[in-house]
């Protein structure tokens, strides 16, 4: 597909939905087993291409549908297993450029945290009942010797590091998974121009920070991982759906 932006040029709008995760594909051709369909995934807003002014909250409701999981529409996807990225570009030319990036190398971190409770208690870029993971990621830098603090840290509970509250401990996750959220925790929450939201509705706000004087764009990209089929849970596979909304 192919939309136009601004006068500059033209930007490529892969077909999200579609877009699959090459691992789950593969396997479901050369197994016997019952098939696991791709889930659909669809913004039905914020329209593609839609304009908004700075600093607008843009409230964004996005639709599931899989074979295996169910439909959204009848409350058979958890809302929390939905996960929205907000990626800025300033320019046409970096809008383009994150487009043509792949969607789910980043995701094998975050997808454990939304299965697990995590996001109860912890947003990206502001306090909850626990600490934003932007600020966790200021705190810790990206270390071998972090990473292993982190993760005992989540595996065994924590209090008193960041004030008062508990943090409780998760006796059901296993090491390698939770060592993969603190990566993605580390890599990816501490972008001034990248914010991560959860649900199938919410609301996105085009917040103007110093680095941006000028207008530009968010590329909106929501996604959900399914569950796998009765056979093989294990064989999961990812739906997406991409808009691009300018801000001025
Ligand atoms: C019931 C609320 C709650 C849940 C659920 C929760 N956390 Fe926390 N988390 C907290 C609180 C509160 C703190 C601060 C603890 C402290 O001050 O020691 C915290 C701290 C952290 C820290 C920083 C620890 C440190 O040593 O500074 C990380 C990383 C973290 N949480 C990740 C996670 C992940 C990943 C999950 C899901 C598997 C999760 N949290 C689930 C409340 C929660």
């Amino acid at each position: 597909m192919l939309f136009p932006v601004l006068l500059s040029g033209w930007i490529e709008i892969p077909d999200g939905g579609q877009m699959l995760n090459g691992r789950g594909f593969g396997k479901a051709f050369v197994t016997s087993q019952t098939e696991n369909h791709a889930p659909v995934v669809k913004i039905l807003q914020p329209l593609q291409q839609a304009t908004f002014t700075w600093n607008a909250l843009v409230p964004f409701d996005i639709r599931v549908s899989d074979a295996e999981d169910g439909e959204s529409k009848y409350q058979e996807i958890q809302s929390s297993e939905v996960l929205v990225k907000l990626k800025y570009a300033k320019n046409s030319a970096m809008a383009a450029a994150f487009l043509k990036q792949k969607i789910f190398p980043d995701t094998a971190g975050v997808a454990g945290m939304l299965v697990s409770n995590c996001f109860n208690c912890h947003a990206v870029k502001t306090k909850l009942a626990g600490p934003s993971f932007q600020d966790i990621s200021r705190r810790y830098p990206f270390t071998d010797k972090n990473v292993d603090l982190l993760t005992a840290h989540i595996q065994k509970g924590s209090t008193g590091i960041w004030g008062k509250e508990v943090m409780p401990t998760h006796p059901e996750l296993a090491e390698p998974e939770v060592r993969k959220m603190v990566k993605w925790i580390l890599r990816y929450t501490d972008d001034p121009g990248l914010n991560f939201f959860v649900g199938l509705q919410g609301t996105l706000p085009l917040n103007k920070t110093e680095m941006y004087r000028h207008g530009g764009y968010f590329i909106v990209t929501a996604l959900y991982t399914d569950h796998g089929t009765a056979d093989d849970p294990e064989k999961k596979i990812t739906g997406s759906d991409q808009v691009i909304l300018r801000v001025k």
